[in-house]
């Protein structure tokens, strides 16, 4: 029960966090072609206005809870190393934690990445992320 309700928890987290990075990217990037210069800046704050009191907290639901799931199906390392799941979900865990690590820095103590800025960046990791959470199972 509690693993199902965490692994709930981790969806609807990176829903969240995943779902603004798509707009984002897909959608909002668009708004310079309809808008000019200073109405795309006072459009697009009027929305990260209530992004970032949300977004950011997504983010550290799905690290927190991803911890948990991956310490619960990790498994033991047999003798012949690791699997192809344990390799895949390990990639999935170090790329995750690398947004987590960039989002708590932002927020928290306002260090902005170094390389990668724009959200260009964390919209191909999750893309990347997604497509490992499904295929570490083949
Ligand atoms: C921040 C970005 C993250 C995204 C976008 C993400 C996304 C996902 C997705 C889409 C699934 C598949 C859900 C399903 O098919 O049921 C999943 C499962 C999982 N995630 Fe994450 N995740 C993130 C971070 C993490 C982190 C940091 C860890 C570990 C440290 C982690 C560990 C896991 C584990 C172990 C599962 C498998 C759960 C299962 O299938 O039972 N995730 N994640």
């Amino acid at each position: 029960m509690t693993y199902t309700l965490i692994h709930t928890i981790h969806i609807f987290s990176v829903f969240i966090y995943g779902g603004f990075l798509f707009t984002d990217n897909l959608f909002m990037v668009k708004m310079k072609q309809t808008l000019n210069e200073e109405e795309d800046i006072k459009a697009r704050e009027s929305i990260m206005i209530h992004v970032r009191k949300v977004v950011p907290y997504s983010l550290m639901v799905a690290v927190v809870s991803g911890l948990y799931l991956f310490w619960s199906v990790f498994g033991e390392i047999s003798k012949d190393g690791l699997s192809s799941f344990q390799i895949m979900l390990s990639i999935k865990a170090i790329l995750g934690l690398w947004l987590g690590m960039r989002g708590i820095n932002q927020k928290f103590f306002g260090i902005q990445p170094w390389i990668f800025k724009s959200h260009f960046f964390p919209f191909s990791l999750i893309i990347v992320i997604i497509m490992l959470s499904q295929f570490m199972y083949l």
